[in-house]
């Protein structure tokens, strides 16, 4: 009797489970729901770009998965990835709230709800790196005074194989960290090296599977499972932050403000306590926001450009046949100069295309109930805009599969800049520091073509162009080997 009790109970129990665990009216399409494990079968946790793949074919551009109970949207390819993120882009504008990501970091930008918080941080992000010269001469300053440490570190690898994964880490880093904090830190030094770790471990683990079933079995978070780690990095970095902001408080002048750091104290000042959202811990976690959005995307970028540079020396050289004549008697490149060198800007964006450095974008979230292609999204769903799917989107490319600058050349050799070009994503949320990679990238790739040819070793192999899977794409390791040019 007690046994058949609880069998009925639990048949109860199973059928509500099953009943909850459909989709709701005239939501994207996807594979069938199982309760509370959701879609999580059918996807393999290690690697599930494949089966990606297969159900973006079964299901079309616009298509859902549930992680467990949650449902995510995945947006695929050119038109859909318009309509959401430009078209419809406050509706698309949300962050998730309770992901593994999310709680690895409890305040900053990048992971915000949209919300007047996250408007009034990244309005004055964008002034304030304006002010520090983003767009202007100061900035190119700082750049160049850190591509001066790269030819450094190059001159001594000369005549031996040099890999340059850590030196393009360091530079990147640097360079925020000089708009930040006002300093830079030399390549073995503690701070940075404990920095970079953290952040380069924790894309890693939010990426991974561990990160996925965190985020589909709420029951597990407080497990010390693998994803503990991260939160243990979180805390590393944070009390590295600590200490700076101390540091700047006490040699800070008010109103003189020397870097990002002082600025965000000074807005603090002047806003007192009108309730407004800034305050110290919102700047902590802010400065270590921008420092990891401005490293790992930057750095990846410039190895994956290399890697290709050395693999096809005709493209380099075709570089350096422009660089030297557009810089002939100047010093050092600008900025500007761009302007004058089509080719050169051509291989810096195909390199961005080819290298997909952020796949699949940051998480976002709807804001309020929405459409999409015609499917009704309800708010609040996770939503996965997929960078890849228009960054090699057959009919948007001359040369889809290929690296080839050709993409972004007109018949008559001109620059020209396809619309889906989108590896900064698009709309209200679009990378906020855009300005200042597209200036790194150029000033470091031009000056450094300039002065160095870079060569495939011989011994080296075939190149292996698949990267390594996580938010950010890193290229396997690599060796270059490096001569000074002659002509100079
Ligand atoms: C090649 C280099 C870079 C690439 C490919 C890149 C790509 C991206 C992408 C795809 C997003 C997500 C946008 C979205 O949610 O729709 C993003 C956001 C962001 N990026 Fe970048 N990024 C790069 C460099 C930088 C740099 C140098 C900085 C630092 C100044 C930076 C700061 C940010 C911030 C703060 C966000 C969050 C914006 C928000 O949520 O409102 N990024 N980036
Ligand atoms: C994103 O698009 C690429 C290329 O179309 C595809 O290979 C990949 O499986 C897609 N990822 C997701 C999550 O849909
Ligand atoms: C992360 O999620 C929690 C709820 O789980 C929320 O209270 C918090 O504000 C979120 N973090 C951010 C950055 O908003």
């Amino acid at each position: 009797m007690f046994a058949s009790i609880i069998l009925l109970w639990l048949c109860v129990v199973f059928l509500i489970l099953l009943l909850k665990s459909q989709r709701p009216k005239n939501f994207p399409p996807g594979p069938p729901i199982l309760p509370i494990l959701g879609n999580i079968l059918h996807l393999s946790l290690e690697n599930p770009l494949k089966d990606f793949e297969r159900l973006r074919k079964s299901y079309g551009n616009v298509y859902s998965l549930f992680l467990g109970t949650r449902p995510a949207v995945i947006i695929n390819g050119m038109k859909a990835m318009k309509e959401a993120m430009v078209t419809k882009g406050t509706d698309f504008a949300g962050r998730p709230q309770d992901l593994f990501v999310n709680d690895t970091q409890k305040k900053g930008v990048i992971l915000a709800d949209y919300g007047s918080s996250w408007k009034e941080h990244r309005r004055f992000a964008l002034t304030t790196l304006r002010n520090f010269g983003m767009g202007k001469n100061s900035m190119e300053e700082r750049i160049h005074g850190e591509i001066d440490y790269t030819i450094d570190t190059l001159e001594k690898s000369i005549g031996k194989p040099f890999n340059p994964h850590v030196m393009f880490h360091n530079a990147a880093s640097n360079i925020i960290c000089q708009v930040l904090f006002g300093t830079r830190y030399e390549y073995d030094d503690e701070f940075i090296k404990v920095i970079v770790q953290c952040f380069t471990e924790n894309a890693k683990i939010s990426n991974g599977p561990w990160a996925m079933l965190y985020d589909s079995f709420p029951i597990i978070r407080g497990l010390p499972l693998p994803f503990a780690k991260a939160f243990k990095n979180v805390e590393t970095c944070q009390n590295l932050a600590i200490r700076l902001m101390k540091e700047h408080k006490k040699t800070r002048v008010p109103g003189e403000p020397r870097d990002f750091v002082d600025c965000y104290l000074d807005e603090m000042d002047k806003r007192g306590d009108d309730g407004s959202s800034f305050e110290e811990e919102q700047l902590r976690m802010y400065s270590l926001d921008l420092h990891f959005a401005g490293t790992d995307t930057t750095s990846n970028t410039l190895l994956t450009g290399f890697l290709y540079l050395m693999t096809y020396p005709h493209i380099q050289e075709r570089c350096q046949q422009e660089i030297d004549e557009v810089l002939e008697g100047k010093d050092r490149a600008s900025f500007d100069d761009r302007h004058n060198m089509p080719y050169m800007q051509a291989v810096i964006h195909e390199v961005q295309r080819i290298a997909n450095t952020v796949p699949l974008s940051v998480p976002h979230c709807t804001t309020k109930d929405t459409e999409l292609m015609g499917y009704s999204i309800p708010r609040g769903t996770l939503i996965i805009p997929n960078l890849t799917s228009v960054l090699n989107e057959e009919g948007q490319w001359k040369f889809p599969n290929e690296f080839n600058p050709e993409n972004f050349l007109s018949d008559q050799g001109e620059f020209v800049k396809p619309e889906a070009f989108m590896p900064f994503s698009a709309g209200p949320r679009m990378c906020l520091g855009e300005g200042l990679a597209r200036m790194e990238l150029f000033l470091i790739m031009v000056t450094l073509l300039r002065k160095f040819k870079f060569i495939w070793p011989e011994d080296a192999g075939e190149p292996d162009y698949s990267p390594v899977y996580g938010v950010t794409l890193t290229p396997k390791p690599y060796h270059m080997k490096i001569q000074l040019r002659a002509t100079q």
